[in-house]
């Protein structure tokens, strides 16, 4: 029998959640701090990946714009759509984070979302991210994404996701959670792309400070 990889860091007595959470730690240690260094490791992973600025892309989970902030300049106008359940994040993103001529220049979309409806985006995205949503989320939510994304997203485009990793399966609490830890191999990282419509490759280290690791999904393509 397999043994289970129990996660020491249990969601008990986490810090609050919406609102409240985002008052009392403000809007950068909300999304877990590192603010230059998880926006720039983004961007300059995305750049690797081969991200133009004629792209549309989406940041899933898109937070106060730690990555937007860098993300939104570069790209052409209207090609950055953000989602994430928190609007208020949003709003102190675009108010303290980004300079204010980028929002007219770039006029970058949002949607307040908690159960990816997608296609509330006009555009539909060749490129996205999903940075440190499903290291939060339990494995329903994480299809329902991955469903979701497969109806509105370009058939020849790229989609990182990372991860907590463990080495074998963990139980991870039942509710999301925006300050709660979840853990998944590298198994079940692959078959959530797998099982909905994707084919998966692992890249793993990205040089993330906490150690999350990054699989990048394409649509599969019909034989
Ligand atoms: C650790 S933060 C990462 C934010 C951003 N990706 C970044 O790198 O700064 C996790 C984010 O996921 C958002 N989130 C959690 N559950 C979500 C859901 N079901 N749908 C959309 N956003 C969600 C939170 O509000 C938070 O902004």
């Amino acid at each position: 029998m397999k043994s289970l990889f129990i996660s020491k860091k249990k969601n008990t007595a986490l810090l609050p959640q919406g609102e409240k959470g985002i008052k009392k730690m403000g809007h950068r240690n909300y999304v877990g701090g590192y603010w230059d260094e998880i926006g720039s490791l983004q961007f300059r992973f995305l750049l690797k990946n081969g991200l133009r600025p004629e792209d549309i892309f989406l940041d899933i989970a898109c937070g106060s714009l730690r990555a937007g902030v860098h993300l939104i300049p570069y790209l052409n106008k209207g090609n950055y759509l953000g989602m994430d359940k928190e609007k208020n994040l949003i709003k102190l993103g675009l108010e303290k984070e980004l300079e204010q001529k980028w929002i007219q220049l770039k006029e970058p979309t949002f949607v307040v979302s908690a159960n990816f409806k997608f296609q509330k985006f006009e555009k539909k995205p060749n490129f996205a991210i999903a940075q440190s949503l499903f290291t939060h989320l339990p494995s329903s939510l994480i299809h329902t994404c991955f469903r979701n994304l497969r109806e509105h997203f370009d058939e020849n485009g790229l989609f990182f996701a990372t991860y907590f990793i463990s080495p074998t399966r963990t139980i991870n609490p039942k509710e999301a959670h925006s300050h709660g830890i979840f853990h998944y191999t590298i198994e079940e990282a692959k078959n959530f792309g797998i099982a909905n419509g994707w084919d998966v490759d692992v890249i793993g280290d990205w040089g993330h400070p906490r150690n999350q690791q990054i699989f990048k999904y394409t649509p599969k393509k019909s034989e």
